[in-house]
This record gives C-alpha cells, structure tokens and sequence, in this order.
C-alpha cells in the first residue's frame, strides 16, 4: 500500500469518528444548557462527514449501488457474526459492563441492518417513499412506524427518531 492510501485510510478513520464524537458533544451541550455549543459541534460534524466522503472519493471506494449494498451487507454480517461475539466474550471476562452493553445493543442491530439490505438488494427500485425509524437508544432501525415501544432495549415510539 502506498503512503498516500495508508494516510487516506488513516484520514478517513480520523474525520468518521470526530464525525460521531462531535455529535455526541453536540447532544452533550444540548443537555448542558449550550444550544449554540450544540449547534456549532452539529456543523463542524457534518463538515468532517464531507471530508470523510472526499477521502472515499479519493480512495476509488464508492462502487454502483448494488456493489455497495453487497458490500455493506458483508460489513453487518461480519460485525453481528464475528466482531461483535468476540468483544462481548472479552467484555464480559473484564467485567466491563457499559462496554458488553454497547457491544450487544450493536450486534443485535447490525443484524437488523443486513436483513434490510438484503431486501434492498432483492430490489433496488423498492421502497422510496418509505420512512424509517431509528431507536435513539439502541439504534434498531424499522421500516414504517415505530413500535410502541423498542423490542431491543424498551424505548418509547415517540422518542423513534424519522427518517423520511
Ligand atoms: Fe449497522
Ligand atoms: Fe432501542
């Protein structure tokens, strides 16, 4: 691998979890009484997601939709089958409990996801007027209206997060 594929891999690992973690921040301040804090993290968030996507770019990684469907359904499988396991085996041994947590709440959704792709993938034209729902808890992700409330982890349907 050349230097630059190295620092691209590197780069891109870099923006999609300062991605995430500013988004964390930015709920933080939300609670913490700082709307604009809030607001700014949520910006500078979705900014390092397009230097993310310009890295994929750059790395020739985005394929055709179908290969990408294929390609995530392998991601989802292998987290829910073999990532996963292994952590939440290695969490228990260390008795980290907020970790196990975390981990089985991911393990249970990721298969969630590969079923979805998968129907994604029996047909791509389907679906596009339909609306998702997102557990804000655990992520579990449901095509149509939320359940009354989580199967996963018991949050109520009104705190589903829409998208549509
Ligand atoms: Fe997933
Ligand atoms: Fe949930």
């Amino acid at each position: 691998m050349s230097k630059t594929a190295e620092n691209l891999k590197e780069a891109l690992a870099g923006e999609s979890q300062a991605c995430s973690r500013y988004m964390a921040f930015s709920e933080k301040a939300d609670k913490d009484g700082y709307p604009g804090v809030s607001k700014l993290f949520r910006a500078v968030a979705q900014a390092e997601l397009v230097h993310a996507r310009n890295h994929l770019k750059a790395m020739d990684a985005i394929q055709g939709t179908v290969d990408n469907i294929k390609l995530a359904i392998e991601g989802e499988t292998h987290e829910f089958k073999k990532m996963y396991p292994a952590m939440i085996k290695d969490a228990v041994e260390e008795k980290e409990m907020d970790a196990r947590h975390s981990f089985e709440y991911a393990m249970s959704i990721e298969m969630v996801h590969a079923k979805l792709l998968k129907k994604a993938l029996d047909d791509p034209g389907a679906n596009a007027d339909a609306v998702y729902h997102i557990c804000p808890e655990c992520g579990h992700t449901v095509m149509g209206e939320a359940p009354k409330k989580c199967p996963y982890c018991g949050v109520d349907a009104s705190k589903f997060i829409e998208v549509a």
